[in-house]
């Protein structure tokens, strides 16, 4: 993926990073996340670098610094936020604690130069900052300024240098994908060097390489993440790879037999369906604490499927869809290397068994391995579809998992997905499900008053499931969703709707 250029992308700490290494591919050229202090001559191919923003001060003696060699090497350089503060600071210009803090969106004068050539004379980007550049270092000329701000973009085309103090990365900036592409086309020369085409062809003989006669296990879900990572497995090494899906009593309507159809009939992939269901409901019995039921579920799935990885044996490697953020900690300011979180999702790792691991999605971001899925020929109906949470329904029904909540949960929610997508509005959002508990509410049937439960919609709009807001969809809407509930699923006779966002609340409610 590299062989032809790449962007390493310089993470000072920003919560933006990962979007910055996502627009430079957007852009059609390949781009990773590298710790702030990496040293470039190292970076085999590595065609330009961009510098992220942080929390840091850069006046202050513990402030995170590149390294020295990064000037040395004259690559190109684009720097944000605190990366447009350290090379000002570096170069022997001035950074100072600004009068006020500038957050959120600015009017920016564009006065020319060349990362902003042939945009408006004005327009709105995105800042967030207390430190400003007070004065350039020589040889750099001042290209744009906001009220607050009057270094907002510099740049040195001679050393090939440019930085702004706004953040290009954010949708609130406007043309902020034309500055990206700028530096990665015009400065760097990388003219689409990189597309998903390339990655399958490269994870394919990766994965030949890596396995070779070796047999290979993959848990799949249901998910795009898994069902992508068996596809691309089965087209690197065919009959050699075993799938299995375990049904645990606790996935969404229709979800077991669609995922493991499109894998054997689609595809040709052997899959091993066991139904576990009952086996998780005995043992959520009586359960009501959200962690206990966590983890008797992630115990309980390892133990199905090691059993069934044992009866079938002699299974060398284990195929996972861990993607990017997930391999890749934010190497924070001053913090330690790229650490590989523990992935908990429970349709993924069983801990203690000793496989070799093969991780063909863990450099591609989840927009991406939808693009992949698609090229790969998976229905719409898998890539499509929103996340869902290894414990499944168990997290969205409040106390005890029973047949009857499951039941309500399992049917609101469907109904609830098909309301969106009748009103286009599925893929806009990025999770709607419906939620149960032990509340119970008057409703009325004909003349007499009954007891049913209160279902909760949730829908929220998110890009990563760090933060996400309720979705304000129109009243008609949830109107249709809950006359639908109260007639159709039994047991129901309150429908609400959850308006938190995240923070302060969580997406799921257990
Ligand atoms: P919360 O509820 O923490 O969810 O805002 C954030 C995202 O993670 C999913 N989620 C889980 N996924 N195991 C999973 O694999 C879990 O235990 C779990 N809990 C929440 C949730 O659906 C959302 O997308």
């Amino acid at each position: 993926m590299k062989e032809k250029g790449w962007i390493a992308v310089l993470d000072f700490g920003s919560q933006y990073s990962h979007l910055v290494v996502r627009r430079v591919r957007e852009c059609g050229a390949y781009a990773e996340l590298v710790r702030h202090d990496a040293d470039p001559g190292q970076l085999q191919g590595v065609r330009g670098l961009i510098l992220t923003g942080g929390p840091a001060h850069v006046y202050e003696a513990s402030a995170p610094h590149p390294h020295p060699n990064i000037l040395r090497v004259k690559l190109p350089i684009l720097g944000i936020c605190y990366g447009h503060q350290i090379i000002a600071k570096l170069l022997n210009g001035r950074v100072e604690r600004g009068s006020r803090r500038e957050y959120g969106r600015a009017l920016l004068y564009n006065k020319g130069g060349f990362l902003l050539s042939g945009l408006p004379p004005k327009f709105h980007v995105w800042m967030s900052h207390w430190d400003q550049v007070v004065q350039p270092p020589e040889g750099f000329t001042v290209t744009a300024s906001t009220e607050a701000c009057p270094v907002a973009v510099m740049e040195n085309g001679e050393m090939k240098i440019y930085t702004t103090q706004f953040h290009p990365e954010v949708a609130h900036t406007e043309f902020g994908e034309e500055i990206i592409r700028r530096f990665v086309q015009d400065v760097c020369g990388l003219h689409h060097t990189w597309s998903i085409q390339d990655y399958i062809e490269e994870a394919v003989s990766e994965i030949r390489r890596a396995v070779g006669g070796g047999k290979v296990l993959c848990a799949v879900s249901g998910g795009v993440d898994s069902t992508t990572t068996a596809v691309l497995v089965h087209r690197a090494v065919g009959a050699n790879l075993t799938c299995i899906f375990v049904n645990t009593g606790l996935l969404r309507e229709g979800e077991d037999a669609e995922v493991v159809d499109v894998l054997r009939k689609q595809f040709g992939i052997n899959v091993l369906y066991v139904d576990a269901s009952s086996r998780f409901l005995a043992k959520l019995k009586g359960v009501r604490d959200p962690e206990a039921k966590r983890k008797i579920i992630g115990e309980e799935f390892v133990r199905v499927f090691e059993e069934e990885a044992e009866r079938h044996g002699g299974f060398e490697f284990l195929a996972q869809g861990t993607l990017y953020p997930d391999v890749i900690e934010s190497a924070a300011a001053g913090g330690p290397a790229s650490l590989i979180k523990s992935h908990h999702n429970v349709a993924g790792l069983p801990g203690d068994m000793r496989f070799k691991i093969v991780e063909p999605l863990k450099y591609l971001y989840k927009d991406e391995v939808r693009a992949l899925a698609t090229s790969l020929g998976i229905p719409a109906s898998v890539v499509r579809r929103h996340p869902f949470p290894g414990p499944g329904l168990a997290v969205r029904i409040i106390g005890e998992v029973t047949e009857e909540k499951l039941a309500i949960c399992r049917r609101a929610s469907k109904i609830v997905e098909e309301e969106l997508e009748k009103a286009g509005l599925y893929e806009r959002v990025w999770q709607a499900f419906a939620v149960v508990g032990d509340d119970m509410a008057t409703g009325v049937k004909g003349d007499a008053r009954e007891l049913g439960h209160i279902v909760i919609i949730r829908i929220v709009e998110s890009s990563d499931a760090m933060t996400a807001t309720w979705a304000r969809v129109d009243h008609e809407l949830l109107d249709r969703m809950a006359r639908r509930i109260t007639s159709e699923v039994d047991g129901v006779s309150w429908v609400a709707y959850a308006i938190t966002d995240k923070p302060p609340s969580t997406i799921e409610p257990q």
